[in-house]
């Protein structure tokens, strides 16, 4: 602001000088009336007279106080210099000329003011959104302050105005300031603070000064959250880098330091880059690493904590601190060695039993090979590296197992409905076996399981196995009979820990309800047919074997189909069929007998010795039926009446000495279910001149009960004949021994 130079005020002074004029001695002042003046400008009165040759001025103020200021008389002006004006100069101040007797005085208000600069904002501290903040308006230097207001404002919006409006006594320039305590929020960064100083020096006739000064809010934030972020990691090892980085948040932005915290507790400096990398660190590299984020407002510290170990050299066992292999198999056990320029390697059991292996060493790797791997290889095997003075030794154990098949199901026989079976679930070749586990399922029901908890120090590969007895029914085919068995040692890796092998049972029905359906019949005249079918139940469906029996009691195959069919019977066909339905499980058996009958025929009616005999003989009347079976045979005499039945003994009458009543017609009537034959002769009787006396059997076979018997028939009539010949035989023997 520029400054001001005094302000003369003349107006009211006019009228004055008007009236002036008439007199021939006057007093001119200039300025005309008040003058207003700034401490430290300079200023001058100037008194002159008119109508006076040699005028006598002097100056004094109206409380006859010093002038502070300079006078200066030159012919008919005295000027009153002030330079530079002080708070001493403001004064009424009079200019008195004598002119021989002539006295003239006049005088002037000289004003003082000081408002020399803008006012001053000062914050007492950095403005931090949410902490209170006071914000102070000064105005230096200024005189009269009572004139004096002060305003602040934020965004053009007055926080505050004060005057200052009690009156000192003494006269000073004085600082007066506004003080306002606010808290910043987020809106009020880039607002701008403004003080505005007004002093109001007249108040009719002059501007009032004003000066102000305008300060951007500057809002800080203090750093916070920071984070440090290490990479690989705070555990290192000698020879190792790490790489860290730090971040913090704030307004400004933070500027980052990273130290050492030294053992003292004193932070030494390392950079003030956000990223730290440190090389090839050494054990001594190890401590507590200090991260700063810092800005105007404050300062926020993270620390982290590095740890450099000695670098030592590792020793690595596969395929791991266990391996369990399969017997038979080849197991390879690796040493490896890193951080060791030329390690040396040793390789032993626990229980310091040989190795019963191959070990090869080439540089920083030993391998020992176990090839097929044996009971004698399970052991904890240990490899030790030495490597300068250190040494390591690192183990691992070798577990054996052997599961090599499937389980094997078998069964005690065929699966027979309602006989009992007895399964096995065998497991062959198992180790160890205190682990197995063997369960037999049908179909998804458990029916037994079995854990085989025995002692397993000998070591051996076994067969372990289940066995069950249980009665099948038909329900059962079809369903699935699984045997598993379960190897689970869990600490063991490897494949399969389970096995199962399956079977779907197929349960068979042993034949029965056999039953034969002769069509027509069972009994036939010769020359039919017949069919015999036979059918039989059982699983699977019973194979049909059609036989004859034999007289000796074998049995003559025959067909093998269902029907048997006998076209055009003969009567060798009658006898005792036999149909066998047969399957794995058992066989039925069923029995028919067919009898195929002839109508008779061949009937022979004999007289014996001859049908002409004399008086007193003995006469044998014989009707024999030919190879036909089942005939009855019935044997008359005609009388006038009619037929007269002889009682017949086996078809033979035996007329004991004729008499010539005998002599006549004799009939023999034989007959079955298929037919009927008559014979006849007529037997004369002589009388008699010489009588001799035959052997007179007593007996004659009546039926020929079936063709089986007819040779025996044939064999009675030979030993009759042959006991005629011979005199003695018994024919009732005969028939016993023969039929
Ligand atoms: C404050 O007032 C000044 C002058 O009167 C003006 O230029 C400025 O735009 C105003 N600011 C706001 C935020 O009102
Ligand atoms: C800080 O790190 C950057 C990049 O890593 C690099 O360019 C810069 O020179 C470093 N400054 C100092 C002071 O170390
Ligand atoms: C026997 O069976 C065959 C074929 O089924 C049939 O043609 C024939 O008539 C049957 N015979 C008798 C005597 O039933
Ligand atoms: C069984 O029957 C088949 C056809 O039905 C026939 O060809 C065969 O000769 C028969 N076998 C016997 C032994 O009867």
């Amino acid at each position: 602001m520029p400054r001001k130079m005094a302000v003369i005020f003349g107006a009211s002074n006019i009228l004055w000088m008007v009236f002036a004029v008439s007199q021939a001695f006057k007093i001119d002042i200039f300025p005309e009336s008040k003058i207003i003046a700034q401490i430290g400008d300079s200023i001058s009165l100037t008194c002159s007279t008119t109508g006076c040759e040699s005028p006598s001025f002097s100056w004094r103020t109206q409380i006859d106080s010093p002038l502070n200021g300079k006078v200066r008389n030159e012919g008919t002006k005295s000027t009153l210099t002030m330079d530079p004006v002080s708070l001493g100069n403001e004064h009424y101040y009079l200019c008195t000329v004598i002119c021989e007797s002539q006295k003239l005085e006049k005088g002037i208000p000289v004003e003082i003011y000081s408002f020399p600069k803008d006012p001053e904002i000062h914050l007492s501290g950095p403005l931090e959104v949410g902490k209170p903040v006071t914000v102070m308006c000064l105005v230096p230097d200024v005189y009269p302050f009572e004139r004096l207001e002060i305003e602040l404002l934020k965004s053009n919006r007055s926080m505050k105005t004060q005057n200052f409006l009690e009156v000192s006594e003494m006269k000073s320039q004085e600082t007066k300031s506004l003080e306002v305590t606010f808290t910043p929020i987020d809106e009020d960064i880039g607002k701008a603070l403004v003080c505005q100083a007004t002093l109001h020096i007249n108040e009719i006739d002059s501007q009032p000064q004003v000066r102000e000064t305008t300060k951007k809010l500057q809002v800080y934030i203090s750093p916070k959250d920071t984070v440090i972020s290490v990479n690989p990691s705070t555990r290192l090892q000698e020879g190792d880098s790490v790489t860290m980085t730090c971040t913090s948040e704030g307004l400004p932005a933070p500027q980052i330091f990273w130290s050492k915290k030294l053992d003292n507790g004193n932070l030494q400096l390392l950079s003030e880059n956000a990223t730290l990398t440190l090389i090839a660190m050494r054990m001594e590299d190890s401590g507590i690493y200090v991260c700063e984020g810092v800005n105007l407002v404050g300062k926020d510290r993270k620390e982290v904590k590095l740890i450099v170990q000695e670098k030592m050299f590792t020793v690595e066992i596969s395929p791991g601190s266990q391996i369990a292999a399969q017997i038979g198999d080849s197991v390879v056990l690796t040493c490896d060695v890193m951080g060791c320029e030329s390690p040396s390697f040793s390789w032993r059991t626990q229980i310091d039993s040989p190795l019963n292996g191959k070990v090869r060493s080439e540089g920083s790797k030993s391998t020992l090979t176990l090839s097929p791997v044996r009971f004698e290889n399970e052991h904890f095997y240990l490899c030790t590296v030495t490597c300068g003075h250190k040494k390591l030794e690192k183990g691992i154990h070798v577990e054996l197992y052997s599961f090599l098949r499937d389980p094997e199901i078998e069964m005690s026989g065929l699966l027979v409905s309602g006989n009992p079976v007895t399964v096995s679930c065998k497991v062959p070749d198992v180790y160890p076996f205190d682990r197995l586990e063997i369960e037999l399922l049908k179909g998804e029901s458990i029916m037994k399981n079995k854990i085989f908890l025995e002692d397993v120090s000998k070591k051996s590969l076994e067969t372990k196995s289940l066995e069950m007895t249980f009665i099948p029914t038909t329900e059962d085919t079809g369903k699935v009979l699984v045997c598993l068995a379960k190897l689970p040692i869990d600490e063991m890796e490897f494949e399969p820990k389970q096995r199962q092998s399956t079977q779907i049972l197929y349960v068979n029905v042993a034949p029965g309800d056999t039953t034969i359906l002769v069509s027509p019949s069972s009994i036939l005249e010769e020359g039919r047919s017949v069919n015999m079918t036979c059918s039989s139940d059982g699983l699977p469906a019973p194979k049909i074997l059609w036989s004859r029996l034999l007289s000796n009691g074998d049995l003559q195959p025959l067909s093998e189909n269902t029907t048997l069919t006998l076209t055009s019977t003969k009567m060798e066909d009658s006898g005792i069929y036999v149909c066998e339905g047969i399957n794995q499980v058992g066989i039925s058996r069923k029995e028919v007998e067919l009898i195929i009958q002839v109508a008779p025929k061949d009937i022979r009616l004999t007289a014996f010795p001859s049908e002409s005999v004399k008086e007193g003989d003995t006469v044998i009347i014989s009707c024999t039926c030919g190879n036909v079976p089942q005939t009855l045979i019935i044997l008359k005499k005609k009388a006038e009446s009619g037929y007269i039945v002889l009682k017949s003994t086996d078809g033979a009458y035996t007329i004991h000495r004729a008499q010539l009543e005998d002599a006549g017609v004799y009939e023999c009537e034989s007959k079955n279910e298929v037919g009927l034959q008559l014979r006849s002769i007529t037997l004369d009787v002589k009388g008699r001149e010489s009588s001799k006396h035959y052997f007179s059997p007593e007996l004659l076979v009546l039926y020929c009960a079936s063709s089986l018997i007819i040779p025996a028939i044939g064999m009675i009539i030979y030993f009759a004949r042959k006991a005629n010949m011979k005199g003695s035989y018994s024919l009732v023997e005969a028939q016993k021994s023969k039929v």
